[in-house]
């Protein structure tokens, strides 16, 4: 249960995949809306399916589940629900991923995938008060050049998008291997930010650090384990956005327990706390700060210094501007 002093505190939620904040209820009905087949017959044995080996055995069963959205309508809905149900754990800022490609394989054209998740990030700010930005993400199992597409394609939205990310599978897929994707992302104008250290080592994340030169990095969990990554991190102020229940439901760390937050915390890192995939690890932003809270052992004033962080570290915020850029 989540304590009141976590559910009050002001936040920012800088790591959350949009077509990973589908839930089992709206799967279901995004589903019957465009009939597409489900591989369960119901949203209890589609929530009980939400076990997983690891990152591989994950992805196959989150792009599956986003085939249902097929349309502007969809996307809307999606966006509108995460950003509801965010505000309710006190984020005040939200700086969401979308990864286009699964979509554009499925057909859906870029403007109904852009057009109608902007538009409920535009109803939220008045609605709910939550400030949502977007950020494109592109798969590291496809080509640098289908990522490179991807940033034309976009191109027309430019000015609405806050940024670009790397995810999907990690290990095989080197950051070097989209060090020009990063070099163009960057002369467009948008900040950037790559998933690193998840599955895979640490080299990864140095090679991130010095080949990419993001404005952040997505988990980074595997620097915790190599005292010359985490001084470099700490030094060059590089925040790190990471996930403690996608951590351990996808077997990244055996437990919460061992989670490395607390080492990266006292190492001096700009470290945050984020929600990754919700329904599919087991909980929004609020259940992952109460993960760590009792597993960790964090007091309130970790717990604060940990949403302090999520402000300093979001793109909206001048102060952040990473030393090594
Ligand atoms: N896409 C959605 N969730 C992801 C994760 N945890 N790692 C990499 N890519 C992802
Ligand atoms: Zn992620």
């Amino acid at each position: 249960m989540t304590d009141a002093f976590i559910a009050t505190l002001p936040k920012a939620e800088l790591h959350v995949h949009l077509e990973g904040t589908l839930e089992p209820e709206l799967l279901f009905a995004l589903a019957a809306r465009n009939r597409v087949e489900l591989p369960w017959p119901d949203v209890d044995q589609a929530r009980a399916a939400y076990t997983f080996t690891g990152l591989e055995h994950f992805l196959p069963l989150l792009f599956r589940s986003a085939a249902v959205l097929r349309g502007g309508r969809d996307f809307y809905d999606l966006t509108h629900a995460y950003l509801t149900r965010a505000a309710l754990d006190g984020v005040r800022r939200a700086e969401m991923f979308l990864g286009v490609q699964t979509f554009l394989d499925a057909g859906v054209p870029i403007a109904d995938q852009l057009d109608s998740v902007l538009s409920a990030i535009s109803d939220a700010r008045a609605d709910l008060g939550v400030d949502g930005a977007l950020i494109i993400t592109c798969q590291r199992h496809r080509s640098q050049a289908d990522a490179r597409e991807v940033l034309d394609l976009i191109e027309p939205w430019r000015e609405r998008i806050l940024g670009i990310g790397l995810g999907a599978a990690e290990r095989g897929n080197p950051p070097a291997k989209f060090a020009g994707y990063y070099e163009d992302a960057r002369a467009r104008g948008y900040r950037t930010t790559i998933h690193a250290g998840e599955d895979g080592p640490a080299e990864y994340v140095r090679e991130a650090l010095d080949v990419c030169r993001p404005d952040r990095i997505d988990h980074g969990v595997a620097a915790a384990a190599d005292p010359a990554l985490l001084a470099r991190l700490r030094d060059e102020a590089v925040p790190l956005t990471v996930c403690p229940l996608s951590n351990v439901a996808l077997r990244v760390v055996p437990s919460m327990a061992e989670h490395p937050l607390r080492t990266m915390l006292e190492a001096g890192l700009l470290v945050t706390v984020n929600s990754d995939d919700p329904p599919y690890f087991g909980g929004y932003v609020n259940d992952n700060y109460a993960a760590v809270r009792h597993h960790l052992g964090l007091d309130r004033t970790a717990l604060a210094d940990l949403a302090r962080n999520s402000f300093h570290a979001s793109f909206d915020d001048p102060r952040h501007i990473a030393t090594h850029l």
